[in-house]
Formats: C-alpha cells, sequence, structure tokens
C-alpha cells in the first residue's frame, strides 16, 4: 500500500466550481482575464492542472475561446443526467459535454444531493453516465456537520463512495472531492489534518473498490472555503491532490493565486 501513499505521480487539480454565477458572456471576460493572470504569472499547466465549472449555459462560449485561444485550460459540467437521451425535460446528457470538449463532470456535489434529492443510487447512475460518455467524473463526497458529530469525520464521506465506486470499472479515470457540508461557503474551512484524514481514508476505499494502482492515480481534492491563504497547508498534506474551490474561483486574483500555491508561499 506504500505507492498508494505516494503523491508524487498525481498532477495537482485546481477546480473553480462557478455554481449558478456568470453568465455566457460574463464567461468569456472572466476566462480571457485569468488565462491572462495566469499567463503574466508564466504558469506550468503541467504542473498544476487548472479546470473550471461553468453554468451549462457557458460552456458552449468557453469553448469557443479555448480552442480558438488554443487555452490549457480544462472544464467540464457541474451535473449531468443518468440517461443518454430521451424525454427528460430540463437534463443535460453526458453526450452534449464530451461534444462541448468537457473534460470533467462534477457529480453528487452536496448542493444536488440536498436541493435535488440526489441519492448515492442516482450519483452512482450519473458516474456509470459520465463514464460511458468519455468524462472524468468529479465525485463529490462530505459530511453534514450532524453526521460529524454523530458518525465521525469520515464514516459518511467513505459510505458515500463506497456507493459511487459500485460498479465501477477497476481501472476507471476519476477524480473525488472531499467538501465537507459545514466547511462549504462557510469561511469556516477544514484543517489540513482533518482533510488529510478523511482523504486518506477515501483512498482506501479506492484500493478496495477498484485497485492500488488506480488509487495511486486519482486525485483526491479538498474542498470547502479554500482560498488563496489557506490552499499551501491542505496542498502539503499527501493524500490531497487539489482543491475545489466555490467562492473564490469567481475572483481572478484569488483564484490564479490559489492555482499559483507553490509560488506565492514557497512550497
Ligand atoms: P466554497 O469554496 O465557496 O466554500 O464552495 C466549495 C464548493 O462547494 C465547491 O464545489
Amino acid at each position: 500500500m506504500d505507492s498508494v501513499k505516494s503523491p508524487a505521480t498525481r498532477t495537482p487539480l485546481i477546480a473553480g466550481n462557478w455554481k449558478m454565477n456568470l453568465d455566457h458572456l460574463q464567461s468569456i471576460a472572466f476566462v480571457q482575464k485569468l488565462a491572462w493572470s495566469l499567463k503574466d504569472a508564466s504558469h506550468d499547466f503541467a504542473d498544476v492542472e487548472v479546470a473550471i465549472f461553468p453554468p451549462f449555459t457557458d460552456l458552449r462560449s468557453v469553448q469557443t475561446l479555448v480552442s480558438a485561444d488554443k487555452l490549457e485550460l480544462a472544464y467540464g459540467g457541474q451535473d449531468l443526467s443518468a440517461a443518454d437521451s430521451g424525454a427528460y425535460t430540463g437534463e443535460i446528457s453526458g453526450q452534449f459535454l464530451s461534444k462541448l470538449d468537457c473534460v470533467y463532470v462534477i457529480i453528487g456535489h452536496s448542493e444536488r444531493r440536498t436541493m435535488h434529492n440526489e441519492t448515492d443510487e442516482v450519483v452512482a447512475a450519473k458516474v456509470a453516465a459520465a463514464l460511458k460518455h468519455g468524462l472524468v467524473p468529479v465525485i463529490c463526497v462530505g459530511e453534514t456537520a450532524e453526521d460529524l458529530e454523530r458518525f465521525g469525520p469520515s464514516a459518511v464521506p467513505v459510505s458515500q463512495l463506497k456507493a459511487a465506486l459500485a460498479g465501477v470499472p477497476s481501472d476507471a479515470n476519476i477524480v473525488v472531492a472531499y467538501e465537507p457540508v459545514w466547511a462549504i461557503g462557510s469561511g469556516q474551512a477544514a484543517t489540513p489534518d482533518q482533510a488529510e484524514a478523511v482523504c486518506a481514508a477515501l483512498r482506501t476505499v479506492i484500493a478496495e473498490s477498484l485497485s492500488d494502482d488506480t488509487a495511486a492515480a486519482t486525485r483526491i481534492l479538498y474542498g470547502g472555503s479554500v482560498k488563496s491563504g489557506n490552499i499551501a497547508g491542505f496542498m502539503r498534506e499527501p493524500n490531497v491532490d487539489g482543491a475545489l474551490v466555490g467562492g473564490a474561483s469567481l475572483d481572478i486574483d484569488e483564484f490564479s493565486a490559489i492555482v499559483r500555491y507553490k509560488k506565492h508561499v514557497g512550497v
């Protein structure tokens, strides 16, 4: 299991989940400015990968810009349908996201689990749909403050991840995001120790559910009140391979400072 703990082969991923913010015109201006900011700073995308998750209605504009300017920015949807096509009013197929050159898709964000009643079964079906359409699912798990009190820190995220991985091929290309619900948008991030403990437990789930090699290769992100001032602490942890950033991903200076965490804190 030693290889499972080695972060050496995993490229860190800093991902911005825009949630329901920025229309397609705003997304164009934002992505241009973000690209300039990272270019000015000579950011090496092979060293730290950057992905953004705009609303569906922005994706075509983002695709056009990324392809015209040959930006090394990855992007994806914030959700997808478990179904391929048909009478599902308001749903978006993974096939549509693939056609827009999305690399990733967020699945099972706590806001979808709570506001849209997404169960573990729905999340597992969406993970299967993402893989079927060649997308890398960013599988979100995390406990509420009440769960933390009742069951301790890792029980709920571990059980959510086990359910999400049921039926996933052992060599699947996935990303996992540990987002404690109590830390999302609260300004009260987990400590690096707390994040590390749960991310290590999640890596063990991947090893047991899929394989040791997949566990060693899979990026596990921390999310919940990540800022430029606390990112370095998370990134020093061996089982934390990046961040899923909400509010701070909407501020270009802040987000690019998070992406450049190695530079400004000398990690
Ligand atoms: P905040 O960074 O705003 O806490 O949101 C985290 C999140 O939910 C990312 O998916």
